[in-house]
C-alpha cells in the first residue's frame, strides 16, 4: 500500500438518531439488534488529520491538543485499518472535536467517522462510502451513520459485511432543525456502550424494543418519504422515550436525565399545547434535543432563556456527509 507522505484531513459532522440504536448482537464487531435513523447536524463535528509513518515507534493520539495515546478504542481501531491495508506503520493522529465531548451530543459518531475517513486514505485505502461506513462501525456503531448527509439509516445486518450505514435523503427536503439544550459538558457516568449492554441482558422489556422499533423505523421513513414533519417528530419523541424506558427497567436501573433534562421536555410539551409544533430526543446524556420548525426556533428559545443561557442552546440544521479538507 502507499502511505501518504502528508497527513490527510476529514471532516465529520455528528448525527442525532431519531429512530435510536441501543444494543448488539455482537459486541466485538459492533452488529446492532435493529435498524437506527439520524439527521446528520451540520453545528457539530469533528475534523481528523492521520498520516502512518515508519519512523514513528508507537501510534500518537492527540484529542483537542491532549495526549489519548493509551486509548484502546483508537489503538484497535488503527489496529483495523492496518489490517486492511496490510501495513504496519503506527499512526499519528490528530483530532479537533467541535462537539462537547460524551455529553451525549455523540462525539464518538463524528469522531470514528472522521477516523475512518482519514486513516483509511492516509492508509493507502481507497474506500467506498459504504465500506467507509463498515469501518466507522467498528469504532462505534451511530458513526456507520455519520459518514453520510441528511437523514441515513444503518442496516443492522448480521456480518462485518452486511451491516452498514445508508443515505435515506440528502439534502433533505423537509424545513428541520434540531436545537441542542446543553446541559452539562461532562462525561457521561455510564457510557452508550455501558448502558446498551446492560439494557440488553437485564431489561424484560428489551424484546419489546425490538418489536417496536421495526414499526417505528416504517413510521419516520414514511413521515421522511412524505415530507410531513409532525409525523417525524412524533415517532422519533415516542421512540427516545421508549429507548429510555430500558435504562429505567435494566437491572441496575440507570437514568441519563437530570433535573434540566425534564423541566426542557416539560417545556416541550407545554409549547406543542400552545400550538408550536416541536418534539424533543435526548441520547446517553442529559442534553436534550429539541425538534423543530425553522419559524419556530425564536419563541422556544425566548420560552426557555429564563432557564437557560443562550448558548447553551446551539441551533443545527442539517448537515453534510464526509469531506476531505
Ligand atoms: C443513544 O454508537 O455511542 O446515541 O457502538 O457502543 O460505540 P457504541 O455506541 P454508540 O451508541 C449510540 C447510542 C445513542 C443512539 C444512537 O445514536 O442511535
Amino acid at each position: 500500500m502507499h502511505l501518504s507522505n502528508d497527513f490527510i484531513t476529514a471532516r465529520a459532522h455528528t448525527n442525532i438518531a431519531l429512530i435510536k440504536y441501543w444494543g448488539k448482537k455482537n459486541d466485538d464487531l459492533i452488529i446492532p439488534n435493529n435498524n437506527s435513523l439520524s439527521l446528520t447536524l451540520n453545528e457539530f463535528y469533528t475534523e481528523t488529520s492521520v498520516k502512518f509513518d515508519n519512523s514513528l515507534s508507537k501510534d500518537l493520539v492527540l484529542l483537542d491538543d491532549h495526549d489519548i495515546s493509551d486509548s484502546n478504542q483508537i489503538i484497535n481501531f488503527l489496529d483495523i485499518i492496518r489490517t486492511k491495508a496490510n501495513i504496519n506503520a503506527s499512526a499519528y493522529v490528530k483530532s479537533y472535536n467541535h462537539v462537547p465531548t460524551s455529553a451525549g451530543l455523540a462525539s464518538s459518531a463524528s469522531g470514528f467517522a472522521a477516523l475512518a475517513a482519514a486513516g483509511s486514505k492516509a492508509a493507502g485505502l481507497q474506500l467506498s462510502l459504504t465500506e467507509m461506513s463498515k469501518l466507522a462501525r467498528r469504532g462505534s456503531g451511530s458513526a456507520t451513520r455519520s459518514i453520510f448527509g441528511g437523514f441515513s439509516e444503518w442496516i443492522k445486518g448480521n456480518t462485518d459485511n452486511d451491516s452498514y450505514g445508508k443515505s435515506i435523503q440528502d439534502p433533505v427536503a423537509m424545513d428541520i432543525n434540531m436545537i441542542a439544550i446543553i446541559l452539562d459538558k461532562k462525561p457521561k457516568k455510564i457510557s452508550s456502550r455501558i448502558g446498551m449492554k446492560r439494557s440488553v441482558e437485564t431489561s424484560p422489556y428489551y424484546n419489546a424494543w425490538t418489536k417496536q422499533t421495526e414499526i417505528d423505523l416504517i413510521k419516520a421513513k414514511e413521515a421522511i418519504k412524505s415530507n410531513n414533519f409532525k409525523a417525524l417528530g412524533q415517532v422519533a419523541e415516542s421512540n427516545s422515550m421508549r429507548m429510555h424506558a430500558l435504562t429505567m427497567s435494566a437491572d441496575p436501573s440507570f437514568m441519563y436525565f437530570n433535573q434540566d433534562s425534564i423541566e426542557v421536555i416539560n417545556t416541550v410539551k407545554n409549547l406543542r399545547e400552545n400550538g408550536i409544533d416541536c418534539y424533543f430526543t435526548m441520547d446517553a446524556g442529559p442534553n436534550v434535543k429539541i425538534i423543530c420548525q425553522s419559524a419556530d426556533i425564536k419563541i422556544i428559545k425566548n420560552k426557555l432563556a429564563n432557564k437557560f443561557d443562550e448558548n447553551q442552546m446551539v441551533v443545527s440544521k442539517p448537515g453534510r456527509g464526509i469531506e476531505f479538507i
